[in-house]
């Protein structure tokens, strides 16, 4: 049995890995490794939860003792990390998290694997990471691979220390590693402080939508599905130690997601004002202007291809929250509440 570890199993991004790779590769033994914090949520992998080859558990990976004794047990083949504080909104009040988690967490993860992978090739640390690394664009230009590192918020800061560790890593001591860059990704059981389940929440409880600043911020949207048959096969045939960019090529202003989901909320309930929900509020300090990804072509050649449009898979997604409200006013708890109420009182007052 190949044995995978997959941390940040339970968030939302991890949790389609898993899925897919419990599903899809049946000699392949999956465990998740996730803190369960306000991100991290079981309900997520509830039909894989007991699955055979499935085996969950609950760690910080900032917590070196308890890493080191769950890898002399079960000791994996592969990496995939992706376990994260990941709202770039919450690293503008808490940045203290993000390098708890982003920074120390990868470095804890890097330091079994430099001690226990010692002179291996046939292992691999995979990095999931972001486009915001290299900061922001001018209107109509695009990251590439070759694009320089300028992050500009907590969050971005955070990501590309721990990209710039992985990579040390790689060059000092020999560590296979591939690092993806996606953008931003969408799709069911996403946490519904990211804008589109945020919009979708707001447009079911008939509450203003908050838009920052003049809506005119650009983001490179690709459906969390065609993200995750990206990462498994760069993990299975991809460069070792290389950099990949991962995008669908589908970058739009804010307003125009906000103003489809509007239009899809109507169409779904049978709805005609969704429209006059669409709010303007104060934009979100240092907030980037562009994020969009000219996909690398290696990605191409090995044959992937996104395959969920925009159109549909918003769609998609818009009925899925309507299908799914247990779970999300499960996840809507006090401590959403509290985070809620400071990113939005003054906003929306
Ligand atoms: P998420 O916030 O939905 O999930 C993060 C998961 O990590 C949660 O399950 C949480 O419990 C877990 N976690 C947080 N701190 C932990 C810790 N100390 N120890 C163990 N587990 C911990 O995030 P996501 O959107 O699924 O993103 C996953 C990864 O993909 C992140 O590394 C993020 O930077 C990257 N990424 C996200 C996007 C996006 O659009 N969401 C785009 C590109 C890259
Ligand atoms: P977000 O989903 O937080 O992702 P990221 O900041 O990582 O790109 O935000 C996507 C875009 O939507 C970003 O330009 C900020 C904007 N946004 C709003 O206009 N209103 C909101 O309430 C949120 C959460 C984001």
């Amino acid at each position: 049995m190949y044995r995978v570890w997959v941390t940040g199993g339970a968030g939302f991004i991890g949790s389609h890995l898993v899925r897919y790779l419990v599903r899809t590769r049946a000699e392949w033994e999956v465990h998740t490794i996730d803190a369960l914090t306000y991100a991290g949520n079981l309900q997520n992998l509830s039909d894989i939860l007991d699955h055979p080859r499935h085996i969950f558990h609950k760690l910080d990976i900032a917590d070196a003792a308890q890493i080191e004794s769950l890898w002399e047990k079960y000791p994996p083949a592969i990496i995939f990390h992706l376990a994260a504080e990941s709202h770039v909104d919450r690293s503008i009040l808490s940045p203290l998290d993000f390098v708890h988690t982003n920074i120390l967490g990868t470095v804890v993860l890097l330091e079994v694997a430099r001690k226990y992978w010692h002179g291996r090739s046939d292992v691999l640390f995979y990095q999931v990471s972001t486009d915001e690394v290299y900061g922001s664009l001018p209107e109509g230009a695009f990251f590439t691979e070759g694009s320089p590192y300028d992050p500009r918020s907590p969050y971005s800061a955070s990501k590309a220390a721990a990209d710039h560790l992985v990579r040390a890593y790689g060059h000092t001591y020999g560590l296979p590693y591939i690092i993806s860059n996606c953008g931003n990704n969408y799709g069911p059981h996403q946490f519904p402080e990211k804008l589109i389940p945020l919009t979708i929440t707001h447009l079911i409880e008939r509450k203003p939508i908050p838009v920052y600043g003049t809506g005119q911020n650009v983001r490179d949207w690709i459906h969390v599905e065609d993200h995750v048959r990206a990462i498994v096969l760069l993990a299975e045939q991809g460069k070792r130690g290389h950099t990949y960019l991962i995008g669908a090529e589908q970058p739009r202003p804010n307003i125009e997601i906000v103003r489809l989901l509007c239009t899809l909320y109507d169409e779904i309930m049978g709805t005609t004002d969704s429209h006059q929900l669409i709010t303007f509020v104060k934009d979100r300090p240092g907030h980037d202007f562009r994020y969009a990804i000219q996909p690398s072509p290696h990605l191409r050649e090995l044959g992937w291809e996104p395959t969920i449009s925009l159109s549909e898979g918003l769609r998609q997604t818009v009925i899925w929250y309507l299908s799914n409200l247990d779970w999300l006013n499960a996840v809507r708890t006090g401590e959403y509440q509290r985070y809620y109420a400071q990113q939005y009182g003054e906003r929306l007052r």
